[in-house]
């Protein structure tokens, strides 16, 4: 049974709109990830947005519970059913029908579409909840309802957003498994296992706790279809489902060792970890040392020290991502294109980590031997801090002793270099977001109107004035900032990377225009008074026509660098201005100068074919089926603009840009840069800037020119360099030259001296010049010593000599009889272990 199907087409039918699943990165600054298929929705039950039509849908979300408030990682392997990554089929009412409808559509899903046997089902209400606990009765007898407190039956978002009681359905997997004190109603064990979670959302919590009514009682649901396809498929653990065991499969090959349940933690981890990894760097989050990047890269190292466990000692999980892609690329398609650049990401994390893990596992059990009561928080520190070790990791390693580290101490030494983790991403609530008026405009007047791409003038009508604290007001005063809502404006707001407009509203300037909930607002310094309902007249700054070029071009730059380095590519943050262009994107090498000077070639070549741009609104599925670059997790309406340049490039946006590519002029990439592990940035610019550029090339060249006393400063310099390789060679010669010390003891000839010059080709040319001839000669430099020793037709090995005189200055080394060199570090010891060799060389010889 395809389950996912099953759930979606069921709500379906019953007047559901089904939404894809939405970005693991939700646009929402609170969460770390979307943690619940209701995190895409949590403006439409705040009711900070008005409610769409139909007010009910349902999805499969794609979820991930690592750091942030439900965090599931510590358990993950231990249990058999935790999962950083998973699959959440949800049906949503916001303020459509209520708990009644909820629960009768949960149980007609279940016992008539699911079939699950009636007998082996449980629910659980909120104690205070008597209503569900009525409704449940007209399902299931009485003694099969429990009530629970808060802990078990009041679900909240995260810190803040939409919260309020639940039910749980639970199913009972039978005693004959399982037998654990734990397993009861309500206890930890795995034999109850809850598998359908019914909100009842009626209240929202801010950052402060106050807890307010959401303005309509609504429902969010959901089920977690990993468990439910292990139900249906009669196992008993998530990980013996066809959703993991052909990755386990594929893990027992690597090892060489079959997977047992009791024995098998290490397997589940891995092949849990890898599908939060290949969906994470899918969607284009990638390792990093802070924020949500670096939650990916506890989920990757975790699972690399299992992998260790289990005697793989060199990377191996890149290995895994062809199996992940075949059991859930056929839902989520993306995986698919994404595939080998997620392989290179992987594996490039797990060189890297694999370079310290020994080290760091050695630090490790030394410390363990120590260990009493608690793991020391300094060394838990310095695992992480030098060996790349994250604390849970640490932590996940003590789990095996039952020994905890000493967090407290972890904690004060890590405040040193700050919780980087968290402040990334820990949003400080955008005031305007949550307190600004905007739901009044938006049921009001609905979003206004972008003329901006036809006209840079129009007279328009004010329709609202915000305050600078986006409170509604009816008058802004000459003096004052404030925002001003146009009917219709021509100013672009700041989106999709694409710099918002300056220019003036009547003899007013207009600073910036932005966004707020579709709505398009200008930022105004009042130079008069304005008042709501007034006529002016809006007119776009100058800035435009560059920022327009500059757009066209990083559409033109995007389709050339697919063209030249692949279709992995894909956009990872762009920034358009008036002065210049900034394209992030996803590629695990620095681009060759070859490349570039390519991707500029056929850049500024699409420029002089002078194209017209065609600019088509389609459906989305329409536009996606063209073959236009959509970026991934942008939220996009169910029309959307398609911007192409003929063949070449054809991508959504709703940007503005140029009527024909020659309108750019010229395009130059000014810097390729790297921005994080596998991901590049390019900068550029266009038109009148490359002319500016290549002006200031052409006065530093003449200021080279001019220290070069040469107009061809290549054949100058030539001759510069030709010059100071003559001076070197004299110089070496100079110090090669210099007469070195000769003792003669019993017919050997024994040099022992410091030099300076080229210490190997000194010790041929003495071997040379002496038939008989041991010489040991020291070289210091950057604060390190080397000692070289050579031995012709004497009674003496090099190497004995090169490690007994190094011993002296801390180092070591050795080699062969003739020849062996050595290093040390102790400079202060360095005249001291000359003395060494020549006495060593006396007793020897005599
Ligand atoms: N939001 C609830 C949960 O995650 C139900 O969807 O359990």
């Amino acid at each position: 049974m395809d389950v996912r199907k099953a759930y979606l087409d069921f709500f379906k039918s019953k007047g559901h709109e089904v939404v894809p699943s939405a970005a693991l990165v939700p646009n929402d600054d609170s969460l770390l990830f979307t943690n619940a298929g209701m995190v895409p929705f949590k403006d439409i039950f705040t009711g900070k947005v008005p409610r769409p039509t139909p007010p009910i849908r349902t999805s499969c979300q794609t979820c991930i519970r690592a750091g942030g408030k439900h965090n599931d990682l510590d358990n993950v392997g231990y249990t058999a059913r935790h999962h950083t990554f998973f699959e959440m089929l949800g049906n949503f009412s916001f303020g459509e029908y209520f708990k009644k409808e909820a629960i009768s559509y949960a149980w007609e899903f279940i016992t008539e579409v699911l079939k699950l046997p009636k007998d082996r089902l449980y629910v659980t209400v909120h104690e205070s909840d008597d209503e569900a606990y009525e409704i449940w009765q007209t399902h299931i007898d009485k003694e099969r309802i429990y009530k629970f407190g808060d802990k078990d039956n009041f679900w909240a978002m995260g810190e803040t957003g939409p919260c309020g009681p639940c039910s749980e359905i639970f199913y009972d997997q039978g005693s004959e498994k399982f037998h654990s004190d734990e397993d009861y109603m309500g206890g930890d064990g795995d034999r109850f296992l809850e598998i359908w979670n019914l909100v009842f959302m009626q209240f929202e919590k801010d950052e402060k706790g106050n807890v307010s009514k959401l303005p309509k009682p609504s429902i969010d649901t959901g089920m977690g279809l990993e468990r439910v396809v292990a139900i249906k498929e009669g196992v008993f653990s998530n990980f013996d489902s066809s959703l993991f065991m052909p990755i386990i499969k594929k893990i027992e090959s690597l090892v060489g060792v079959k997977y047992e349940y009791d024995k098998g933690a290490s397997y589940r981890v891995i092949a849990d970890h890898i599908r939060s990894t290949v969906f994470l760097l899918a969607q284009g989050t990638n390792f990093d040392k802070e924020g949500r990047g670096y939650v990916l890269r506890r989920i990757l190292r975790r699972a690399v020290r299992h992998g260790y466990l289990l005697g793989l000692k060199e990377p191996f999980m890149y290995k895994l991502v062809d199996i992940v892609c075949e059991v859930m690329g056929s839902h989520y398609s993306y995986l698919n294109d994404k595939k080998e650049f997620v392989k290179e990401l992987i594996k490039l994390e797990e060189e890297r980590f694999y370079t310290t893990i020994a080290s760091g596992i050695e630090l490790f059990n030394e410390e363990l031997k120590n260990t009493k009561d608690i793991f020391s928080g300094e060394v838990a520190f310095k695992l992480y801090d030098t060996y790349g070790f994250p604390l849970d990791l640490t932590a996940d390693m003590l789990r095996e002793s039952n020994l905890k580290v000493d967090e407290a101490k972890f904690d004060e030494l890590m405040k040193e270099q700050k919780l980087r983790s968290k402040a990334s991403w820990k949003g400080s609530g955008d005031k305007a977001k949550t307190e600004g008026d905007f739901k009044n405009l938006l049921e009001k007047f609905g979003k206004n109107n972008f003329v901006g791409y036809e006209k840079i003038e129009c007279e328009a009508k004010i329709l609202a004035i915000l305050d600078e604290n986006f409170k509604i007001i009816d008058e802004l005063k000459n003096g004052e900032n404030g925002w001003i809502m146009l009917d219709n404006t021509p100013f672009y707001a700041t989106s999709g990377g694409q710099c918002g407009d300056k220019g003036t509203i009547s003899k007013s300037e207009v600073l910036k225009t932005e966004k707020f909930f579709d709505l398009n607002l200008s930022f105004v310094k009042a130079a008069e008074n304005f008042k709501t309902n007034q006529i002016i007249k809006a007119v776009v700054g100058y800035e435009r026509e560059m920022i327009k070029r500059n757009h066209s071009a990083t559409h033109l730059l995007h389709a050339a660098l697919r063209k030249v380095l692949g279709d992995h590519i894909s956009q990872a943050g762009s920034s358009v201005e008036a002065s210049r262009l900034r394209f992030d994107f996803t590629h695990p090498k620095a681009m060759s100068f070859e490349e570039i000077k390519e991707v500029e070639n056929l850049v500024n070549f699409e420029i002089l074919k002078a194209i017209p741009a065609k600019t088509e609104i389609l459906e989305l599925s329409e536009a996606k089926k063209s073959g236009a670059i959509a970026l991934f997790g942008e939220k996009y309406a169910s029309k959307v603009r398609v911007l192409s340049f003929g063949d070449f490039s054809k991508e959504l946006c709703g940007g503005t840009h140029v009527k024909n590519s020659s309108e750019i002029g010229a395009f130059l990439i000014t810097k390729e840069s790297g921005v994080s592990a596998g991901v590049r940035r390019i900068e550029a610019i266009c038109s009148k800037e490359v002319i500016n550029y290549t002006n200031h090339l052409r006065d530093e060249l003449e200021t080279i020119n001019s220290e070069l006393k040469s107009n061809e400063p290549l054949i100058a310099i030539d001759k510069l360099k030709n010059e100071i390789k003559e001076l070197k060679n004299e110089l070496k010669k100079t110090s090669n030259n210099k007469e070195l010390e000769i003792h003669n003891i019993n017919g050997v000839s024994v040099i022992v001296s410091k030099f300076d010059g080229d210490i190997k080709t000194k010790i041929d040319e003495l071997k040379n010049r002496y038939e008989k001839v041991v010489v040991l000669l020291e070289n210091i430099k950057d604060d390190k010593i080397t000692l070289c020793a050579g031995v012709k037709n004497a009674p003496i090995k090099a190497g004995d000599l090169v490690k007994q005189t190094a011993l002296i200055v801390g180092g070591n080394g050795g080699g062969r009889d003739d020849f062996a060199t050595a290093g040390g570090k102790d400079i202060s010891k360095s005249k001291e272990a000359l003395k060494f060799g020549l006495k060593y060389i006396k007793e020897k010889l005599s």
